[in-house]
Formats: structure tokens, sequence, C-alpha cells
């Protein structure tokens, strides 16, 4: 048995590798480095660097390691602003992708995939805390290509009996706590390493994207969760398919929202620093608040999140980016 995991050097990937690692699972991660970074994947990992669209590469991947029954998809676009402005982008990559990566899959008889699903397929909710089962309306096209891979593996699923869990994660932050691997996108466009870089001196100020929306204090209401938080849902949901289970759809959050504004205050409280920051119009595609009853996640995976405090959350990220003010250097 081995877990094959697509997108392993990236930000939630890399945290998966290392825990699937540290329990002393055979791991093999793919990534085409596009936004990943080699140095932070587990060198305990046998790393292919490649595409998962390109069939013969992943015919090479799954003949060369017969014993891989499980795969975790983590490879994807995942920036809401960007998919507004190139929808096709994110149709090809992550919805085409994933068409191809099934062909693989079943031509392997390879049976079981757990895969990042997003907060972005609900749309505007109707009510709030979130579950899985409420009406998924995306508003922006990374939400929709995600919602089509969902559709699309359950079809699969009815077809070939390719059993899937897919995890709609809510917004994630933070790193590895002894600051060893963390977030390092180039251009960095997520709330709180952007808040980060201005603690550090990196950027003159923070822009909050909006303060007339339909929140407490105006400006968009987001629910954080770790990524070795993450990582532990990921390896629950594989051993809960290995078990033979049924395929199915949790939430991955903290069941608690905070505010942009909420965050930059907690970030000032963690780092010490004045952290500026000035308003700015909205930015396409934001739903006004997002925030999870992950209750399904902890109930069936049985799931039990270490970290429910921003705070703590917030100081892991600051660990990372203190100790790499470039992230891992090598883009
Ligand atoms: N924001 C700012 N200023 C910035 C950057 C972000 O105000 O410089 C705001 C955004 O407008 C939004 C909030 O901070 O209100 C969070 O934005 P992020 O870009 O950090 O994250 P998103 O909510 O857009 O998206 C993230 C992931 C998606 C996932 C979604 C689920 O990138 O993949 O969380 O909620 F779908």
């Amino acid at each position: 048995m081995a877990v094959l995991v697509l997108g392993g050097a990236g930000y939630i990937g890399s945290h998966t590798v290392d825990r699937l690692v540290e329990q002393g699972q055979d791991v093999v991660v793919v990534d085409s480095l596009v936004t990943g970074h080699k140095a932070a994947v587990r060198p305990e990992a046998k790393f292919y660097q490649g595409d998962l669209a390109d069939k013969p590469f992943m015919r090479k991947v799954f003949s060369e390691n017969p014993e891989i029954d499980a795969v975790i998809h983590f490879a994807a676009f995942s920036l809401v602003a960007e998919s507004m402005k190139d929808p096709l982008k994110y149709f090809d990559n992550n919805t085409a992708g994933m068409v191809k990566l099934l062909e693989v899959m079943h031509e392997f008889n390879v049976n079981y995939i757990v895969f990042s699903s997003t907060a972005a397929t609900y749309g505007i909710p109707e009510k709030m805390p979130i579950k899985e089962d409420d009406p998924q309306n995306p508003i922006n096209p990374y939400g929709e290509s995600k919602l089509m891979m969902e559709k699309i593996m359950r079809w699969a699923d009815q077809a070939y009996g390719v059993k899937f869990v897919a995890l709609r994660y809510f917004n994630v932050a933070g790193a590895k706590p002894d600051g060893s691997i963390g977030e390092d996108h180039h251009p960095e466009t997520h709330l709180l390493p952007i808040v980060l870089q201005v603690a550090q001196g990196k950027r003159e100020k923070l822009q909050i994207f909006g303060n007339d929306y339909n929140t407490p204090d105006g400006t968009n209401v987001r629910d954080y969760v770790h990524p070795f938080d993450l990582a532990d849902a990921h390896i629950l949901a594989v051993d809960y398919l290995r078990k033979g289970n049924e395929s199915n759809a949790f939430n991955l959050g903290s069941s608690t929202g905070f505010s942009n504004l909420e965050i930059v205050e907690a970030a000032r409280d963690v780092t010490g620093k004045p952290i500026p920051a000035e308003m700015a119009p909205r930015r396409g595609g934001d739903p006004d608040s997002l925030i999870a009853c992950s209750d399904k996640a902890r109930k069936v995976l049985g799931w039990k999140p270490q970290f429910d405090d921003i705070h703590k959350i917030i100081e892991t990220a600051w660990a990372w980016h203190s100790t790499h003010p470039n992230g891992y250097d090598d883009k």
C-alpha cells in the first residue's frame, strides 16, 4: 500500500506528505513545480516532477509504483481573483485535469481518491454555518471548477467504482509549528501571508478589499483552518476509503469566523508590529461570509483539529515567515 500525493510540493500537500512520512506510510509525490517547491517535500517520499494531465507520464508513475492504492489530489489552481480573470485556465487545469487523472487511475485499477474541494463551491450561503448538503452555487470559476470535479467523481464512482472523498476546505492558514515548511506563493495573494509581509516590512501596508459587506464590521468573514489539521483529515479520509466506505464529502473548518479586520488585529497582537491597513474597493468573487459546520468530519472521520485558536494559527505562520523571509528562495 502506498499513497500517491499529487501536488505534494504545494502548501497543503507538503504538510500532508510530512504527516504521512511521520506515520511511516509509503509516499509517492507528483508535482509540476509550477507553484510547488521541491524543498518542501520530505526526502523519504519518492518524487516525480510532471503534470497529472500528461497521461503517458502518469502511466509511468503508476507502472513504476504498483503498490499505490490511493491518491490524494491537491494539484490545482486555487486563486479566486485569478479565476475571475482567466476562467478557462481553471476549467482546463482543474476540471479537465481531473478527467485525465481518473482515466489513468481506472486503467491501473486504483480506486480511492481524496481530493481538495473548497468552501467556494457553496457560493453565497443561505445560512451559516454551512453544512455539506447545503446548496452549491459557486460565484467564481474556481469554485465552479471544483464543483464540476466533485460531479465528475460522482459519475466515475457510479460507472467504475472509483470511491472518493471530497474535502471542502475553508481558509487555510499557518505553518508546521517548527517553522520548517509553510506558505510560499509567487505572487502572494492571500490575506494572512500579506498581513505578515507588512509586519516584516516587506510591504508598506495592507489593502482590505471592501468594507461594505453584510457582516458585523463590513469586511469579509472567513473560517481559518491549519494545514496540519487538514493533513490529518486527508490521512483519515484515505483510511476511511481503505476500510471500504462509500464516497462522501466533508467540510473542514474551525466553525468560527473572523473578519478581515479581526485577522489584522490578531496579527498585530502576535507580531507586536503596527501593520498599517487601508480600505480598498471590493475584489470580484468574494462572498460576504464563509463559516463551516465541520461536525460531519469529526463524527464520521474522527477528525480532531488541534489548532482551534486564531492566535495559535498566526503564531505558526509568523514562525515560518520570520525564519524564511524569502520563502523557499527557489523561484
Ligand atoms: N484580502 C484582502 N486583502 C488582501 C488579500 C485578501 O482584503 O490583500 C481579503 C479577501 O478579499 C478576502 C479575504 O481577505 O475577503 C481572504 O482572501 P484570501 O485571498 O486569503 O482567500 P479567499 O477567501 O479568496 O480564498 C481562499 C482560498 C480558496 C478557497 C477559499 C475558501 O484561496 O482556494 O479560501 O474560503 F476556496
